[in-house]
């Protein structure tokens, strides 16, 4: 189990708030399946600076690597753009968007298809650094090889530069997959699920590899994971969207999200993240969800996509409008009408609660 880390600075000076690195603008993303067309990912947007960690959360197939794709510049969107230091890469020259491909490295969930077996760990490291003139010989690229072998805590170096993935582990594999990646000084990583294959118990040390990379490069990271307790150790100084079945449905940094989440489905993930100490874990706010069920996307509900599982809905509004991505706090946005609607009357958004006034105003809109 993961433990919350001790820094909590609401602000971080290790950040550059100038020109985002990268910005996600309104993109959407359509694919044809047998049972119809479906909408994978509808309108997300997203700005990273330099430093930042942003953490895509949500169930599977909500649509984070079909993001995470779109953003490494591997998939095109249907609509909207990737904007990379304020340029839409697809109005790049080819010269300019190889060096984006190149800034921005993609490490996937699983080392052991990503690494070629008949490559040994030297090899890998080393044909990046030739290829795209790094390192002018074998001699060169083999020491930066090695650097970069003890920048993902892969020690004694001796022990990996040799060896072939299958005589490593998985969390080992994974750290050469960092390495890989880190082989051409990428600005940006973006990392799809890259722990969820390792076990647990090596888990926080290759969060924290990751997490030495971006404060000590600068590296920016894009963090895709289901699973809101990696969050919570990884992305502590960074921001969250939840997503769902497509749509972000909440946004803001990681420990307003995750301690006073305001959506009704952030709450029902925050609710089940497992606490070290069981009296923390049994005083935890239940959310007693509608339905387990998560909508197929060749059939969405009308209105708020969420409405059908959510606890707090108002019939004859969150199943007829969908409601939009609005800041409703200095730093967070929601896309739910009843958070929306308490925030306008003064109240506490924390304290959910639909009464029957509440439901007559909300109705009448
Ligand atoms: N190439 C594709 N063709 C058709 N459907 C796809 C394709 N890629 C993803 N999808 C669908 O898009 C939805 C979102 O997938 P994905 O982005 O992989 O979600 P996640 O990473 O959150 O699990 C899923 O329903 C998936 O089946
Ligand atoms: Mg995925």
């Amino acid at each position: 189990m993961l433990q919350d880390r001790t820094v909590q600075p609401e602000t971080d000076a290790t950040i550059d708030r100038g020109e985002p690195i990268m910005r996600l603008d309104h993109l959407r993303r359509d694919f044809a399946s047998r049972n119809g067309d479906i909408t994978a990912v509808d309108n997300v947007s997203f700005d990273l600076y330099k430093g930042d960690i942003l953490c895509l959360v949500g169930e599977s197939g909500s649509g984070k690597t079909t993001v995470a794709r779109m953003a490494a510049g591997l998939l095109k969107p249907t609509r909207g753009k990737v904007y990379f230091e304020g340029k839409d890469i697809y109005e790049m020259s080819k010269k300019e968007f190889g060096e984006y491909r190149r800034a921005v490295q993609i490490i996937h969930q699983d080392p052991y298809a990503s690494l070629n077996p008949i490559h040994t760990v030297g090899d890998m490291l080393r044909a990046p650094l030739l290829k795209h003139k790094i390192c002018r010989n074998r001699a060169e690229a083999t020491k930066r090889a090695s650097e970069l072998l003890e920048l993902v805590d892969c020690r004694p170096v001796e022990n990996f530069i040799d060896k072939y993935p299958h005589q490593l582990s998985g969390g080992q594999r994974q750290r050469i997959s960092i390495a890989r990646a880190m082989t051409l000084n990428p600005r940006v990583i973006v990392a799809d699920e890259s722990v969820s294959m390792v076990d647990v118990s090596i888990r926080v040390s290759l969060l924290n590899t990751m997490l030495k990379l971006r404060n000590e490069l600068g590296v920016t990271f894009l963090f895709i994971t289901h699973d809101l307790s990696v969050v919570k150790y990884f992305a502590w100084e960074g921001n969250i969207g939840v997503m769902y079945v497509g749509k972000v449905v909440e946004y803001g940094r990681t420990p307003g999200v995750i301690g006073r989440s305001m959506h009704p489905y952030t709450r029902a993930l925050a609710a089940a993240i497992p606490e070290a100490d069981p009296d923390l874990t049994r005083s935890k706010e239940k959310l007693q969800l509608r339905s387990l069920d998560i909508p197929q996307l060749t059939e969405l509900p009308d209105g708020c996509v969420f409405h059908p599982r959510c606890p707090y809905w108002v019939q004859g509004l969150c199943d007829v409008k969908m409601p939009p991505l609005v800041r409703v706090a200095e730093d967070r946005e929601v896309a739910c009408h009843v958070v929306q609607a308490i925030v306008e009357r003064g109240g506490n958004p924390r304290d959910l609660e639909v009464t029957d006034q509440l439901a007559n105003e909300l109705m009448r809109k």
